[in-house]
């Protein structure tokens, strides 16, 4: 195998300008070998990446970059689960699609979402009330420290909201997905937007999640986007009730007794919504999302969006109080 030279602009959310000097699609444990034989000789690190739809990609990469061709699904009889294992390359919302098309159930709340099954359990993706790890039994890998595959479970990959070990672990590829999916329609609809429905299929909850976040979510077709770019803050409620200013802003009771709040609500209070900075701005439709104006005949690049990252931040925080977590992550 020989890597080429790849521009990458158009593969990744927000169409940042960027390019990698050696660039491999793998298929197989076998190639994954060979790169890494590869990079040794070279000198160079490995960087894997998905259809880039979470994270901010560089210029140029110096190190090596890779990407999973495994389109493959396997289905086998549980009892009363069916698992499915699915190949990191294959595209999330098409995942929905097959599982709607073989009955199989539980993933309709994460309809839409864009990116690549690989790239999902990296931040735990999450929508309408739930997220993949209450679906993953356990998720395979390549390790690239000992070049062996290596299997981890659901409790190996430590979920948390928008958090797993992957996003700590630089040395292992995702290579596929195994779940454990429902035979029995048993939406949960307890998240606000979908309360007052009533589904009888999972095609009709899939088909109503999707225009839910079509009307709320920018289309990344026009306006490239990578969802939201920060965390929802979690406080407790004594730093809540001793910071007046947030009483202004919704708040959500957790579980444990903390206080969760919406960072688009904060930004979109700060007058921020349709803000540009440098060439990214926020959204026009939901302050959260930021977006790359110059698209698509400019050029925005990762140094944009450091900039406007930065400055929001010290926003939030000089009228908040509140420390925001960035949601995607820089390559
Ligand atoms: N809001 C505003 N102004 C805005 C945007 C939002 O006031 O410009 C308010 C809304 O009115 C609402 C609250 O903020 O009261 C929350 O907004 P929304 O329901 O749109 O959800 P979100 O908290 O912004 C989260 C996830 C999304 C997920 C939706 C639906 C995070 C960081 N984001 O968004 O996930 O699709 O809920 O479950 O948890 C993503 O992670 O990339 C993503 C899109």
């Amino acid at each position: 195998m020989s890597p080429e030279a790849k521009i990458l602009t158009n593969d990744n959310g927000l169409h940042l300008k960027s390019e990698a000097k050696y660039f491999f699609d793998f298929d197989s444990i076998d190639d994954l070998k060979k790169i890494t034989d590869f990079a040794k000789k070279e000198n160079k690190s490995i960087q894997i990446i998905g259809s880039g739809t979470n994270a901010i990609f560089p210029e140029y990469f110096s190190d090596v970059v890779i990407r999973s061709t495994n389109n493959d699904f396997t289905l086998d009889d549980a009892g009363d689960r069916v698992s499915l294992s699915v190949g990191a390359a294959v595209v999330w919302d098409d995942l929905i699609d097959f599982c709607v098309n073989k009955g199989l159930f539980g993933l309709g709340n994460l309809a839409g979402i864009p990116g690549t099954v690989g790239a999902a359990p990296v931040q735990n993706i999450g929508a309408y009330g739930e997220e993949i790890s209450n679906f993953i039994d356990h998720v395979e890998c390549f390790d690239l420290d000992t070049n062996n595959q290596v299997r981890l479970s659901k409790s190996e990959c430590k979920f948390g909201y928008r958090k797993s070990i992957f996003q700590e672990s630089d040395n292992l590829i995702i290579v596929s997905v195994g779940l454990s999916l429902l035979k029995k329609f048993e939406p949960k609809l307890h998240y606000q937007d979908l309360k007052d429905h009533s589904f009888t299929d999972e095609g009709e909850l899939v088909e109503t999640v999707r225009n839910i976040r079509n009307r709320k979510i920018p289309d990344p077709k026009d306006f490239p986007n990578l969802g939201s770019f920060f965390k929802n803050p979690t406080i407790t409620k004594e730093e809540y009730e001793k910071n007046s200013k947030l009483h202004e802003l919704k708040s959500y009771d957790s579980d444990n007794g903390d206080i969760k709040l919406s960072a688009g609500e904060m930004l979109d209070k700060l007058g921020l919504k349709g803000l540009q900075l440098k060439n990214i701005g926020l959204s026009n439709k939901h302050a959260l999302i930021l977006i790359n104006c110059a698209y698509p005949n400019g050029v925005c690049t990762a140094d944009d969006v450091k900039h406007a990252e930065n400055y929001l931040l010290n926003k939030v925080s000089d009228s908040y109080g509140i420390t925001l977590e960035r949601e995607p992550i820089y390559l």
